[in-house]
């Protein structure tokens, strides 16, 4: 199949799938970004969450997460009593794919293409961590996770059996979808974003009491 299968490095551990990743040429988001932005935490976490790219600052920095949509999902984290040691965090697509409006660059979700392509280094970061749930961060992780296109709001929350989830190669764990932490950001009404918070919270809870 096309895409990043060729870079992945079979059987590697997160480190060895980290020192492989800034070699891939799978699609051509690698031309523009500054660097692959690849996972933060541990391979022996139980909880795995997945969000869509990296954002600006993420492909500047070469960590995920680490913009206000981390700070979000960090304080979200904290909130929902989860120690930062027991997750891994990654990214369906791991470039920067953007847009330029004369010197800004302008966040440009990934196509289907770009997540099918990139999908071989989230598959091999499964096989490495083993998770006991993942979490998919808004509908462009629920479509790398799952492989198909599901509307948020009608499976949020669930933990969703391996099988039941309808995904194209067998995942390593049952999957929770929620929203991401960036849709929060774009909230304005003070008590909506943080009725969102709050629900984005307990399916943190929820997701880490599935992993045990
Ligand atoms: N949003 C994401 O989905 N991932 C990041 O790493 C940062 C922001
Ligand atoms: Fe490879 Fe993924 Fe980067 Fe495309 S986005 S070049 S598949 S690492």
């Amino acid at each position: 199949r096309p895409g990043a299968d060729a870079w992945v490095p079979e059987g590697g551990s997160v480190d060895e799938l980290r020192r492989a990743a800034p070699e891939c040429r799978g699609c051509e988001l690698w031309r523009d970004a500054t660097q692959v932005v690849f996972s933060k935490g541990r391979e022996s976490a139980r909880l795995m969450l997945v969000g869509e790219q990296p954002g600006d600052r993420e492909d500047l920095a070469g960590e995920p997460f680490v913009g206000p949509a981390g700070r979000l999902l960090a304080d979200a984290v904290d909130a929902a009593g989860i120690a930062r040691d027991r997750v891994y965090v990654t990214n369906a697509v791991k470039h920067f794919r953007f847009e330029l409006r004369g010197k800004r660059r302008i966040h440009d979700k990934p196509g289907v293409a770009h997540i099918l392509a990139c999908r071989p280094w989230l598959e091999a970061e499964f096989d490495a961590v083993a998770p006991s749930v993942v979490v998919a961060l808004g509908a462009t992780a629920a479509r790398s996770v799952l492989g198909r296109t599901v509307r948020i709001g009608e499976v949020r929350g669930r933990v969703m059996p391996p099988d039941a989830a309808g995904a194209p190669s067998a995942l390593p764990a049952p999957v929770l979808v929620t929203t991401h932490p960036s849709a929060l950001l774009r909230i304005e009404d003070p008590a909506d974003r943080a009725a969102a918070f709050e629900a984005l919270v307990d399916d943190l809870r929820t997701a880490a009491d599935a992993a045990g």
